[in-house]
Parts: structure tokens; C-alpha cells; sequence
């Protein structure tokens, strides 16, 4: 009995060997890898060191759909006499010079198309939820990176949580 049961553990402990590693690729495929952007933008120099509002960036969060990254302009504001010999800077002030917008990639995947989801970040602003209970800690982050699925469990709980609405049709158009 015994002799069997060893080689059974054995294949039993490589199987959720093998079963942890796909798990983790797949976690490190859909949230953690961060694209690599034309520019290493420190988030953390920008939005803990300086202080800088998420919004003062990220400028139609409270007004529209969509956040928005920051057009080239609100970096030379400060960049056109700012750290202009670094290597990074100087590619922001090429982008400006030739007049070019800077070609972020995206981060965050839309939803998929046929779930229809109409998400806006402007009612979640104007309610008071902070950036970080869907972003993590972008402050802490050189480029940012997607830190939780964004799914519509995710969504409903904090729904029922604060009795904002849960009806289909609120969320899928
Ligand atoms: C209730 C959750 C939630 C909150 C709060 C939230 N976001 Fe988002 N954000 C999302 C989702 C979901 C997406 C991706 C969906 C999409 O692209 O429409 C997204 C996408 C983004 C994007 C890229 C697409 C875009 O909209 O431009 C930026 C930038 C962004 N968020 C910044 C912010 C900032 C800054 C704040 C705080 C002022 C914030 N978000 C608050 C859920 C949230
Ligand atoms: C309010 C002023 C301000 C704005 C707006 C601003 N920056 Fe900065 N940025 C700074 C300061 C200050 C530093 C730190 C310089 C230092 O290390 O002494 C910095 C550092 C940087 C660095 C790191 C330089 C290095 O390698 O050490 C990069 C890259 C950068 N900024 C890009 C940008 C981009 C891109 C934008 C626009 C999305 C932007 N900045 C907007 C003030 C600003
Ligand atoms: C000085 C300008 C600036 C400030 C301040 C700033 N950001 Fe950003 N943010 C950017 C730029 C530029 C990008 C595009 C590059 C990247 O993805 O790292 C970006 C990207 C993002 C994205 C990813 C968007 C996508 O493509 O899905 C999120 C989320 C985000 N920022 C959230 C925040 C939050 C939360 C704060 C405040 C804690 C903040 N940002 C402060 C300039 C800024
Ligand atoms: C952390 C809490 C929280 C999360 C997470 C969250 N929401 Fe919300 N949502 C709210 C609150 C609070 C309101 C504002 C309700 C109000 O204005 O009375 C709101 C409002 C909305 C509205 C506008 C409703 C109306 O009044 O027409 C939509 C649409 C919406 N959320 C979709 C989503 C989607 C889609 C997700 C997931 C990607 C999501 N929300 C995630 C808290 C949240
Ligand atoms: C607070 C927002 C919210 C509410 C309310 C909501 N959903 Fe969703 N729903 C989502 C999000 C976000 C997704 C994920 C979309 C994605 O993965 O791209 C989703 C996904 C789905 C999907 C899966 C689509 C697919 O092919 O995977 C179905 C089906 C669905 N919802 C049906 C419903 C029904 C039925 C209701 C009402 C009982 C409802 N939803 C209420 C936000 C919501």
C-alpha cells in the first residue's frame, strides 16, 4: 500500500507544480506585464514626490467617460526648463518639437465588445471613489500597469455596497 502511495504523491506534487506555473503565466500575461511605452514616465516622481493630482494629468476623469491620458503640452509646461538633459525628457521634447502626440500604449483592454459594457469614470469622480479601489497604487508605479480584473463581480459589489444601481441596463447598453 505504502509503495504505492509514493509514487502517487510524487506525480500529485509535480502536477500542482505544473498547475502553479500556468497560473501564474497566465496572471503575469493579463495584469502584470506592462507594455513597454515610448516614454519611461515616472508615476511615482510625478504623483507622490511632486504631489501632482491624479486629475491635474488625467484631466476629464470628473467630466466624461474616459480619463484620458495628457496631451504632449501639460509635460512641456514644466519639461521645456525641467531635467531637459535627461535622455527621456529629451524624447518628450523631440515629440513636441516635431510636433507629434506621444504614442502611449494602451494599458487597460476595453471590455470585450459584445458584453455592450458602457463604463465612465465621471459618476465614479463626482461619488467620491478614489482612483486606487480600481488602479492600485499608481503612485508607487514608474509606468502604470493594470493591478485587478476590472469584471462585472467586481462592479456589482461595490454596487450593492453603496446602493448605486444594479439593474442589467445600467452597466450594459
Ligand atoms: C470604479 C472603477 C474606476 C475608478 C474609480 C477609476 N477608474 Fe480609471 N478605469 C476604470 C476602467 C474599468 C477602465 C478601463 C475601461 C475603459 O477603457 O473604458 C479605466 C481606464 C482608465 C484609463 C485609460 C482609459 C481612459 O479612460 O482614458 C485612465 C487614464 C484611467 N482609468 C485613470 C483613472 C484616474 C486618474 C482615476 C481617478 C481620478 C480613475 N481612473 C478612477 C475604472 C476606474
Ligand atoms: C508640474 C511639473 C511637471 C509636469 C507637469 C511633468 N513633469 Fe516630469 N518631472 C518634473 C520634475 C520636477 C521631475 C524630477 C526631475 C529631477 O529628478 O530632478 C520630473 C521627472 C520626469 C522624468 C524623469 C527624468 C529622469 O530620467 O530622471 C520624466 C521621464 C518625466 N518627468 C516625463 C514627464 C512627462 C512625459 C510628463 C507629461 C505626461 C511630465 N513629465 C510632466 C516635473 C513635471
Ligand atoms: C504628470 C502627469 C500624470 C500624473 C500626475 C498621473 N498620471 Fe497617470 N498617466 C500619465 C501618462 C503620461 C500615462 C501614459 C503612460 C503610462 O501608461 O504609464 C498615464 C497612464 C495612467 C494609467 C493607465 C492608462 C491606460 O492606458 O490604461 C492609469 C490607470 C493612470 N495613469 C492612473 C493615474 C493615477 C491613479 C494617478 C494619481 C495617483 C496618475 N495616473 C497621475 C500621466 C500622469
Ligand atoms: C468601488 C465602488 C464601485 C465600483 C468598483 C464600480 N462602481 Fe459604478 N458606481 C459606483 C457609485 C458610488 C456610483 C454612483 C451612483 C450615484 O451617482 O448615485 C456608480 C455609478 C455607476 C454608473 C452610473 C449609474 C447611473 O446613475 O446612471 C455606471 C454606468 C457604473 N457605475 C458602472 C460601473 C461598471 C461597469 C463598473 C465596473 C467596471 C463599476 N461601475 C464599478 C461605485 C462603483
Ligand atoms: C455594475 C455594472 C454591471 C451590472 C449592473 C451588470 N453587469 Fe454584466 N458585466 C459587467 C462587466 C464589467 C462585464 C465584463 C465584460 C468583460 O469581461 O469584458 C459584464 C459581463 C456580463 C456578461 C458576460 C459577457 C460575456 O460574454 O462574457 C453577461 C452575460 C452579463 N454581464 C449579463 C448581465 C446581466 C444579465 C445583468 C443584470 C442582472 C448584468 N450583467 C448587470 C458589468 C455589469
Amino acid at each position: 500500500m505504502k509503495d504505492k502511495l509514493i509514487p502517487l504523491a510524487i506525480v500529485g506534487h509535480f502536477v500542482s507544480f505544473v498547475a502553479i506555473v500556468l497560473v501564474l503565466a497566465w496572471y503575469w500575461q493579463n495584469y502584470l506585464a506592462t507594455p513597454k511605452q515610448p516614454i519611461e514616465f515616472p508615476h511615482y516622481i510625478h504623483a507622490s514626490n511632486l504631489n501632482l493630482d491624479c486629475q491635474y494629468c488625467h484631466q476629464y476623469a470628473s467630466k466624461s467617460r474616459y480619463a484620458t491620458v495628457p496631451a504632449v503640452k501639460v509635460c512641456v509646461d514644466c519639461h521645456e526648463t525641467t531635467a531637459t538633459d535627461r535622455p527621456e525628457v529629451k524624447k518628450l521634447l523631440n515629440y513636441w518639437k516635431n510636433k507629434e502626440p506621444i504614442p502611449w500604449i494602451k494599458v487597460h483592454t476595453r471590455f470585450r465588445e459584445h458584453a455592450n459594457v458602457g463604463f465612465r469614470h465621471k459618476p465614479h469622480i463626482r461619488a467620491g471613489v478614489d482612483c486606487a479601489v480600481c488602479h492600485g497604487q499608481v503612485e508607487m508605479m514608474t509606468t502604470a500597469r493594470q493591478t485587478r480584473t476590472l469584471d462585472m463581480g467586481f462592479c456589482v459589489q461595490c454596487h450593492r455596497a453603496n446602493q448605486a444601481p444594479t439593474d442589467c441596463w445600467t452597466c450594459h447598453q
